[in-house]
């Protein structure tokens, strides 16, 4: 076969063009090309008929069939690019969400008591002006024990059933996951020195499993450090929050003698409350329950810390925050917090967007 003339490419490109312009979807728009530029194609074609040309026929009318592949390829690009974003906002008005539509319920998920209860308590303490500080899960020996001022080999360490992780090869030190949030109390006061107003939420590892404990579970660590803090702001504080997180306004609280190394002197304070068969009841009935740690800042973790104790004093707590949720919202079993089951999610769980503040009231 004879190389077409020119008239006849011109001819070509212009029904090839006009197809591509017709294409009305990709599949339509892939069957042009694959007419024109597949193995088949008719460009394709014309290109393996050059063979039979001589060298100088060869090389003109290669030029013009590269540049008509070269605009017909173009064509397609640029077609394909607009039915892709024709395609692309006929599916999304397709699709389109109301998002004014209610929530089905059977696909309503809930937030776990958990967030909720940290979400409470940020909630009142941040109303008492505390910022929220975090701190990292693993942890080295200087910060969850040294800097809190338990000394190497004091027996408090033991009581903590630490995790340690497999010793360092660099310096043969072994890192941890923390035992409690009390860690962060240091690296808050390395990194922002006094005045301080801190509350840490957040997971704490012990190696313990039963009724009441699980190997992971939450504390929230408060921390106060400014020129003049006493023990007397540290028993309103800690009032305030227990009677506006059990929202009971006469809740009695009990300050008794207690050890920590890294708080002097050091209580432990328990909330009224009435137990009464299997029942358990929060308020001012008699009976006493224990619910968080608390002391004035050991003057030795300041120095630790390059605060100078002199000048300066503090107030700390920690709690569980498992152990809290469990009193104020009636729920039996540690363990079943950590279960993911959704029959329990769907009971003790708190409806998404119900965020807790003062303002609306914690305890609708
Ligand atoms: N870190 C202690 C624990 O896990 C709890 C605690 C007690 C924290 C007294 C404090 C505190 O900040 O002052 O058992």
């Amino acid at each position: 076969m004879s190389a077409e003339p020119k008239s006849a490419l011109e001819a070509l490109k212009t029904e090839l063009l006009t197809a591509v312009g017709e294409a009305t979807d990709l599949a339509a728009l892939e069957e042009v090309r694959v007419s024109a530029l597949g193995k088949k194609g008719r460009i394709t074609g014309l290109m393996a008929d050059m063979r039979s040309l001589s060298p100088e026929e060869r090389k003109e009318r290669g030029q013009s069939m590269n540049a008509l592949k070269d605009e017909v390829g173009a064509a397609l690009d640029a077609r394909k690019a607009d039915l892709h974003k024709a395609a692309l906002a006929a599916r999304l008005e397709a699709e389109r969400i109301d998002v004014t539509l209610p929530v089905r319920p059977e696909r309503e998920g809930r937030v776990h008591p958990i967030t909720q209860t940290i979400d409470e308590l940020t909630a009142i303490f941040a109303d008492m002006g505390f910022s929220v500080a975090e701190g990292p899960d693993i942890e080295d020996d200087f910060h969850n024990f040294t800097a809190l001022n338990f000394p190497p080999g004091h027996p408090a360490r033991d009581m903590h059933d630490t995790f340690y992780l497999p010793d360092r090869p660099s310096d043969g030190s072994r890192m941890l996951l923390r035992t409690h949030t009390s860690p962060v109390q240091v690296r808050s006061l390395l990194a922002d020195k006094a005045p301080i107003r801190v509350i840490i939420p957040g997971r704490t590892y012990r190696s313990d499993y039963d009724m009441t404990h699980t190997p992971m579970f939450h504390q929230v660590e408060g921390l106060v450090v400014d020129e003049k803090t006493s023990m007397a702001n540290l028993r309103g504080c800690l009032i305030e929050f227990c009677r506006a997180f059990f929202d009971v306004d006469d809740l009695p609280l009990r300050f008794r003698p207690s050890f920590f190394p890294f708080t002097e002197p050091s209580a432990e304070v328990d909330i009224g409350c009435l137990r009464r068969g299997g029942e358990l009841k929060i308020g001012n009935f008699g009976d006493w329950l224990e619910i968080l740690g608390c002391g004035m800042v050991h003057p030795n973790v300041l120095e630790n810390c390059g605060i100078d104790s002199t000048k300066y004093q503090g107030f700390a707590f920690g709690m569980g925050i498992e152990r809290i949720a469990m009193l104020k919202y009636g729920i039996p079993d540690l363990r079943t917090f950590f279960e993911a089951d959704l029959r329990w999610l769907k009971h003790y769980g708190f409806v998404p967007l119900d965020v807790p503040s003062l303002a609306q009231g914690l305890n609708r």
